[in-house]
């Protein structure tokens, strides 16, 4: 048996990679061209934005909600999952951000069912009150900011409104009780929210990819009103 390295890690992502997604000229595209315009490489691995994209298709989901676009890669596994006739809605502050994420939207074909909202997600998540509930919500943006988003996911949800959280693990670093980083303790907060806030029930897992180890949080909505 191998032992757990970085590069035995790496090559087991590899494997996984290859075999159950291969290559996807949209989303290589994507990756790319997030690169080439300077911005962080800290998408979703391939895996796991199949993972997202399963779970919305599990949950049914025609109405997705995502908090941190970046370059849209996630977006384009959302948007697939939500079909033709289905809508994501993704809110980005950097409006460099929202530029290469609008091109990669067009060239993935998925650009008429999304629509990127820019601006601080704080600020623009209480107008999208009243509409139809989402089905599915994805946080990844400032993790000090992961409660806000907690509870606007329960408001903007319905009962059975599934929540996925990015970066629960953050190397490990997430079981510091004394971290003195702000997003370790916004992550700590909206886990803390999880387990004591009635409108959800949560679980957490651990990933160890191409991106390192981090990790999802998955929560139910139980019922927005509690
Ligand atoms: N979901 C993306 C990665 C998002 S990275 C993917 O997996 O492909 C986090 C993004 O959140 C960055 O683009 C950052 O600019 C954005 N962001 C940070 N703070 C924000 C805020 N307050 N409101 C909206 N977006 C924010
Ligand atoms: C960071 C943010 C992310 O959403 C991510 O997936 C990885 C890293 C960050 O801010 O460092
Ligand atoms: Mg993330």
């Amino acid at each position: 048996m191998p032992e757990l390295t970085p590069e035995s890690s790496l090559a087991l992502d590899r494997y996984l990679t290859d075999t159950l997604i291969g290559s996807d000229p949209a989303l290589d595209q994507a990756v790319a061209d997030q690169a080439a315009a300077g911005l962080p490489a800290i998408e979703v691995a391939p895996l796991n934005g199949k993972l997202l994209s399963l779970l919305a298709r599990i949950a049914g989901a025609r109405r997705v909600l995502e908090i941190g676009t970046l370059g849209g890669y996630s977006t384009i596994w959302l948007a697939r999952a939500v079909g033709a006739t289905g809508a994501v809605v993704t809110i980005e502050a950097e409006p460099a951000h929202a530029a290469v994420a609008r091109r990669n939207l067009e060239r993935a074909g998925v650009a008429d069912r999304v629509e990127i909202l820019q601006g601080i997600a704080a600020d623009l998540l209480p107008a999208l009150a009243g509409g139809d509930p989402f089905d599915f919500v994805f946080i990844d943006a400032d993790k000090e900011s992961n409660t806000v988003y907690l509870d606007w996911a329960a408001r903007l949800g319905r009962p059975g409104t599934v929540v996925v959280i990015d970066n629960i693990g953050r190397s490990g670093a997430v079981a510091e009780a004394d971290s003195t980083s702000a997003q370790v303790q916004g992550v700590r907060r909206g886990l803390e929210m999880l387990a004591s806030d009635a409108r959800f029930d949560a679980t957490a897992l651990q990933t160890l990819d191409r991106k390192g180890w981090d990790g999802i949080a998955v929560a139910l909505v139980t019922d927005p009103a509690l």
